[in-house]
């Protein structure tokens, strides 16, 4: 169990709060919400005391014996501030303390989390820009806000993500620190493919995989949290938008080829996370295969689908990078590391995410352990964590083979 801080700023996302805070003590964290006056506009202290089971207080005068405005900062693990205001990141910057939340970030000597939701002109306001860049400066992790549904009619950046999205991101900060999400994507395209294709066979049936599309989206997740332009092409999987990322649905290998080489052209990153079908129906019925019937089929005969990889790798532009993903269970040839180095070289791809799916471990689980290779002979073990925290571990190995990016 760890101590998290969970500030909460004067803005009308306030109530998603609560669903951070939920997440937490799900999660058997130790949570203490400390709001500005504004946020109690939004959301009533009764509401952070009962869900938390700690009391709140947003002014520097209350526990005055026990120093609160010392000892909260010091004695937490994390400090995540969502939604953080454009007013709350500006007295961030400037190390004010005027009440309760900023006197608690400046004693916090833990990773701290901002999370910003506010109007896009707020966002875009060089002053807001340049908080951010202070904050970040100096170690905290200022999220990307999501774009999307605003208050009253307005869309744009400044949308609070999703408390998932936040709960899932800041666990991984809590278990590896900032540099987790370090801001090291921004200017970059990447495009991910995730989930399953489904091959039909008829108007009802497919010939599927069990690929869940979780480490996908997980990648998407990290991938947009660290600055990245992220477009997340999505067979088959049932899972929100992450913040932020643009998804593109698709249906069967072809349609995920089909995108994927669209979206490809002007990536910094392809990532091939999907579970692509290597066969398909040769022919699809237009009307159901019914039992008894003369089209009743004894086989179905089966086509060979596209290398939706092989042909990124073949299309790669200068400077860009092709992550593969390999599926392997040793065999009596050989173990999973040594299948997987023969197809990192067979596919030519830059690095290979390889995941040992002997005992079925992976699909549709909430944790992961993979091995990285690169091209050049670099091997990164990821050990068992959560699908963000692993993918945080995968970008860092994508992020440490990046060519520099082209001075503008
Ligand atoms: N892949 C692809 N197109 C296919 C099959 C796989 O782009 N038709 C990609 C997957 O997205 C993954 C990588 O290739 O990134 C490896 O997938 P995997 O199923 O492990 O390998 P296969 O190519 O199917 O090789 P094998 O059958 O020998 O295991």
């Amino acid at each position: 169990m760890s101590s998290i801080v969970l500030g909460v700023s004067g803005g009308v996302a306030a109530y998603k709060a609560a669903f951070v805070l939920r997440a937490f003590t799900e999660a058997g964290h130790d949570v203490r919400v400390v709001p500005t006056p504004g946020a109690l506009h939004f959301v009533g202290a009764a509401t952070f005391e009962a869900l938390s089971g700690n009391p709140v207080t947003t002014d520097v005068w209350s526990d005055v014996p026990d120093v609160a405005h010392v000892r909260i900062g010091q004695n937490a693990d994390l400090v995540v501030v969502a939604p953080a205001t454009a007013d709350l990141l500006a007295r961030a910057a400037m190390g004010r303390a005027d009440d309760l939340l900023t006197a608690t970030l400046l004693t916090a000597s833990c990773p701290v989390v901002f999370v910003p939701a506010m109007h896009t002109e707020m966002w875009l306001h060089p002053a807001t820009q340049d908080n951010v860049a202070t904050l970040r400066r100096r170690g905290a992790v200022v999220l990307p806000p999501a774009v999307g549904r605003l208050t009253g009619p307005d869309t744009g950046p400044g949308r609070l993500p999703e408390p998932a999205d936040i709960a899932a991101l800041a666990t991984v900060v809590l278990h590896h620190g900032t540099a987790a999400l370090a801001h090291d994507l921004t200017g970059r395209r990447v495009v991910i493919s995730a989930g399953g294709t489904r091959e039909p066979l008829d108007p009802v049936r497919f010939l599927g995989n069990r690929s869940s599309g979780k480490q996908g989206w997980a990648l998407a997740r990290v991938a947009a949290a660290r600055g990245a332009e992220v477009v997340l092409v999505g067979a088959n999987v049932d899972l929100p938008a992450p913040f932020g990322v643009h998804v593109v649905p698709v249906g069967t290998a072809e349609e995920l080829r089909t995108a994927m080489v669209a979206e490809a052209q002007e990536a910094d990153v392809v990532v091939m996370a999907a579970a692509v079908a290597d066969f398909r129906p040769e022919t699809v019925a237009v009307s159901k295969l019914k039992k008894g019937s003369s089209a009743e089929p004894t086989a179905v005969p089966l086509v060979r689908n596209p290398d939706v990889l092989a042909e990124l790798v073949t299309k790669r532009a200068p400077g860009q990078l092709v992550v593969g993903f390999a599926a392997e269970t040793g065999d009596d040839d050989a173990d999973v590391l040594t299948h997987a180095r023969a197809k990192l070289a067979r596919k030519g791809c830059d690095l290979l995410v390889v995941n040992d799916v002997s005992d079925g471990q992976v699909f549709g689980r909430a944790d992961n352990a993979v091995t990285v290779l690169a091209a050049d002979g670099s091997v990164t073990e990821l050990s068992h964590d959560s699908k963000d925290a692993v993918a945080a571990g995968i970008w860092a190995t994508i992020a440490s083979q990046l060519p520099p990016e082209p001075q503008s």
